[in-house]
């Protein structure tokens, strides 16, 4: 799925209560497995529109939100704008092609974003890189599904297993990796887990 469709439902996406409420349950999610504070430096990479860095405002630092689609880039600026969102840098980033900028974060949270991405160990050894020592990993995600979520032409991920993505954050080089129900996601009646990820770069 190319930046195409997500630049095409962009400026839509926020009239989605379910997309809203969701962003919602992964900030609270991670508020509790996280601590935050005004210092807290935040990359909320595949941001979208931003909802999860809205939810998360007030309780964190200075955030930067990264997405590879620029109609989400211009909705993120537009609600900056017009104060929706506090003052934040927006990044033009895609980690699967381009090495991360030479920035450190205490906290990188993306929800529901891994599943699009095919190089996924080159993109996890690359959060590492920029969250600073002792920094955390948040990542939302749907659970192992049967590829009904985005049909059978999707060429990205069918969910993940638990298990295999905790493996995958170690090499990766991040420790204590924990995992834990956070929200669900329901498509045309059918219900999908999501499940949050934490892991810590060591100090
Ligand atoms: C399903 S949306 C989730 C948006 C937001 N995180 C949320 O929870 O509301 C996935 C987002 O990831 C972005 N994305 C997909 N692949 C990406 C990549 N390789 N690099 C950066 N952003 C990407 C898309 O443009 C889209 O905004």
């Amino acid at each position: 799925m190319g930046t195409e469709h997500f630049d095409a439902t962009a400026a839509d996406w926020d009239r989605d209560e379910q997309k809203v409420a969701r962003a919602h349950e992964v900030a609270q999610a991670v508020a509790a497995a996280v601590s935050l504070s005004a210092r807290t430096r935040v990359l909320d990479y595949g941001a979208g529109t931003g909802l999860v860095t809205q939810a998360l405002a007030g309780r964190i630092g200075p955030a930067t939100l990264a997405d590879s689609s620029s109609g989400m880039r211009d909705v993120i600026l537009e609600k900056i704008g017009s104060g929706a969102l506090p003052a934040a840098r927006v990044w033009d980033l895609d980690l699967e092609a381009q090495p991360p900028p030479d920035e450190r974060f205490d906290l990188i949270v993306t929800s529901l974003v891994l599943h699009h991405i095919k190089a996924l160990p080159r993109v996890l050894s690359r959060f590492t890189e920029l969250l600073a020592p002792g920094g955390y990993l948040c990542i939302a995600d749907l659970d192992r599904e049967d590829g009904s979520f985005h049909g059978h032409d999707f060429d990205g991920h069918h969910g993940f297993d638990r298990a295999e993505l905790s493996v995958q954050l170690e090499d990766a080089g991040l420790v204590d990796v924990s995992v834990r129900d956070c929200t669900e996601y329901v498509r045309d009646g059918v219900t999908y887990s999501v499940f949050l990820a934490v892991a810590r770069r060591p100090a």
